[in-house]
């Protein structure tokens, strides 16, 4: 199981590093894979703070170029330079409000994957395409031109994160039913494109209003490999609650 926490732009240095150190001391000795990802200008101070804890430090977005006249941007190189090989890319906020398409997001994925980094790629339909039952193809299509032009070895380095926008911070989950039904589905998607065994390795995590009260039920689903956490990873009593429900 993984339990990702999608900071976001929030937190400044100090409260990044407290709440890693917070994280960190109640995690105990989980099996399950803890990750945060704080804002770019707070990822040195991360990447110090998780030194010697088993807290994977990720990105949540990079271009894909490796330097260059690209204004705001940051580069793989310059992550992995700090000890950033996660990053999370098409998440629904980077392609709603800041205009990244599928063919962007592959670019980003090819150049993430020829660093060896491991790539958090986030998918999911909007509330109008589930009203008008064009979710499952909304899904497929995100997949197929963010991802499906991959060999199959590359999939190693994959994680997907399933996050139907109509639930991110709205504080509406999907059902446990719902997560599972699209989970199941994407797996099926893998294994027409690729084949079953890589269907089965690939963690593909549920994102969109977890909390402790919910992540359990969510997470009990056999195709719900886990979860990305947005508000409630702000909170260390919150996170490791979910992380402890994985
Ligand atoms: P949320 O965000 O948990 O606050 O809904 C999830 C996400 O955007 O990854």
């Amino acid at each position: 199981m993984i339990v990702a926490g999608n900071w976001k732009m929030n937190k400044n240095a100090t409260e990044t590093t407290e709440l890693i150190g917070a994280i960190s001391n109640g995690m105990g000795d989980t099996s399950t894979k803890v990750m945060v990802a704080p804002p770019f200008v707070n990822l040195a101070a991360a990447a110090d703070s998780a030194k010697n804890t088993n807290i994977i430090v990720a990105a949540q977005n990079m271009h894909f170029a490796e330097s260059g006249a690209f204004t705001g941007e940051v580069s793989a190189s310059m992550l992995l330079h700090l000890g950033i090989d996660h990053v999370i890319l098409g998440h629904s906020e980077r392609r709603a409000l800041f205009g990244e398409w599928d063919a962007l997001l592959a670019k980003k994925a090819d150049t993430a994957l020829d660093k060896n980094m491991t790539v958090i790629f986030c998918f999911g339909e909007e509330l109008h395409d589930r009203k008008n039952d064009i979710h499952f193809d909304v899904v497929k299509n995100q997949l197929s031109e963010g991802l499906f032009h991959l060999e199959a070895n590359n999939w190693q380095n994959i994680i997907l994160a399933y996050e139907p926008v109509w639930a991110i911070g709205t504080g509406e989950t999907a059902s446990p039913e719902q997560a599972q039904e699209m989970h199941a589905f994407i797996r099926k998607t893998l294994i027409e494109r690729y084949d079953p065994d890589l269907a089965d390795g690939v963690s593909i995590l549920y994102g969109g209003s977890v909390k402790p009260g919910n992540a359990r039920d969510i997470f009990s689903k056999p195709d719900v490999d886990g979860g990305l956490i947005g508000g409630a990873s702000l909170n260390a009593d919150d996170f490791l609650a979910i992380v402890q429900s994985a």
